[in-house]
């Protein structure tokens, strides 16, 4: 039964993602209508700039005041993709508290201060959905929170940032410069509004941080999150990698302790084999693998940035919400019952890549794998090649933990023959 009653959506926002929404919106009314139910009306666009050109958008709804919007009392769902901290933040509390359920597509937000929305959705009896906040159009937080409730996950790990996967891939790919695909980045639409935020992996350690928190039940501060971006990642680390049959990837990568008892959350770039199925994603995609117990080893693959591609993941929020709301019921709120402390990163055991300036003279390799033996970590491979009395040395560890790492590399930094510690990067993927 269609009801003929419309639901009223307010959009807040009407940038790279609202555009595409209310697009979808309007040339797909008729579908969404007879999945939810009962036709979508967009009662309002909140916008900062009110004189700009917006195509498909009647000018009659647009406004510069969006707490009188979302105050209106008869908005059923509020869209905000206007991202940031404030006025996003009381934007959301302020349209639970008016009586309407909240799709947002803000990582941002939700990292740095989800608990007080959940709250207030909870508080108000309302939805708060976020797909579109981690990875684009990629299913995942509906898997994560919904599909995987029964399981047991332990890992989840993966590509989370198109922008930096877009400037990896054209830097390594194409030869293409930083800047030169920071900008292009930018043109299409994937970079966040300061770009910052993509390239010293801030982007990604929020989306960490929503994702750790749903996998293990537990809250993950954004500032538990250890974060390294890809404005260190030089040409040379890519041919380096290229070398060792590796690429270079931003990974974020969120794992329960094997005891069970403490989580870790990180993002940085880190080098993994090109037989690796992360290795492949290209351009803007992102992947993540979700590790369970019952489930095993899961791929979620797609667009994880763009103006449709994420404006997808928030449609399907809205049918989600919609649907709730004419059944009278409500979507999963927050489930964080465990209080699991977060380790730090020097816990965190995985392999690295060095890349060192020496001498190059009899005794300096002995020297360097002596510091190496002395601080419990084991080489794997050393690679060499020596010009004009300096050598670059090329140390691939097995595991070790990041402190113990952290310790080598002092040592190494330390000694009389080691002339600079070039880079180093953590290898991933095997
Ligand atoms: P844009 O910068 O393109 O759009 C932001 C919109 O918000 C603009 O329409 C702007 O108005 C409006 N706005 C800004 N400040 C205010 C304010 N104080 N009051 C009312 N409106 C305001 O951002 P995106 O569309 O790219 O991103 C929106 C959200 O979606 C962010 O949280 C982002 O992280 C998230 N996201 C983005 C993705 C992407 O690929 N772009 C992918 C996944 C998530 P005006 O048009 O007048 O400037
Ligand atoms: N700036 C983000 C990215 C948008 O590049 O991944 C998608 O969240």
């Amino acid at each position: 039964m269609m009801r003929t009653r419309p639901l009223k959506v307010a959009l807040l926002g009407c940038g790279v993602v609202g555009t595409e929404v209310a697009r979808i919106m309007t040339t797909h009314a008729d579908d969404l209508a007879a999945r939810i139910g009962a036709p979508l009306e967009l009662a309002g666009v909140a916008v900062r700039r009110p004189g700009k050109v917006r195509e498909g958008i009647d000018p009659a709804l647009v406004t510069t005041d969006a707490t009188a919007l979302v105050k209106r009392g008869d908005i059923d769902v509020v869209v905000e993709v206007i991202g940031g901290i404030e006025p996003a933040r009381t934007l959301i509390t302020t349209a639970f508290e008016h009586g309407a359920s909240v799709v947002s597509a803000n990582k941002a937000l939700l990292a740095e201060d989800g608990p007080t929305l959940y709250e207030a959705a909870e508080r108000h009896g309302r939805d708060l959905y976020f797909e579109a906040a981690v990875a684009g159009a990629i299913p995942l937080i509906r898997p994560l929170r919904e599909s995987l409730a029964g399981d047991h996950v332990n890992r989840v790990l993966g590509i989370v940032n198109g922008t930096t996967n877009f400037i990896l891939d054209r830097m390594d790919i194409a030869g293409a410069g930083y800047s030169e695909a920071l900008d292009e980045a930018t043109a299409l639409g994937y970079a966040e509004a300061d770009p910052t935020a993509d390239v010293e992996g801030f982007d990604a350690a929020a989306k960490a941080s929503i994702l750790a928190g749903i996998a293990f039940h537990t809250r993950v501060r954004l500032d538990a999150v250890h974060r390294e971006g890809i404005t260190e990642v030089t040409s040379a680390d890519l041919a380096s990698a290229k070398r060792m049959g590796c690429t270079v990837k931003l990974l974020a990568i969120c794992e329960r302790a094997a005891d069970g008892r403490s989580v870790t959350a990180r993002v940085h770039p880190a080098m993994i084999p090109l037989s690796h199925p992360l290795a492949s994603v290209r351009e803007a995609y992102n992947a993540v693998f979700v590790e369970s117990e019952a489930a095993g080893r899961l791929m979620f693959y797609g667009p994880g940035a763009g103006g449709a591609p994420t404006a997808s993941a928030v449609l399907g929020d809205l049918v989600a919400v919609c649907r709730n709301r004419l059944a009278g019921a409500r979507g999963p709120g927050e489930s964080a019952y465990t209080r699991l402390p977060v380790s730090p990163m020097g816990d965190v055991v995985t392999r690295y890549h060095i890349n060192l300036d020496v001498a190059d003279k009899p005794g300096v390799l002995a020297q360097v794998a002596t510091v190496f033996a002395e601080h419990g970590v084991s080489i794997d491979t050393v690679r060499q090649k020596g010009k004009d009395g300096e050598a670059s040395l090329v140390v691939v560890t097995h595991r070790a933990s990041d402190a113990a790492l952290t310790g080598t590399v002092e040592a190494l930094r330390g000694l009389d023959t080691v002339r600079g510690v070039a880079s180093i990067m953590r290898v991933e993927g095997e």
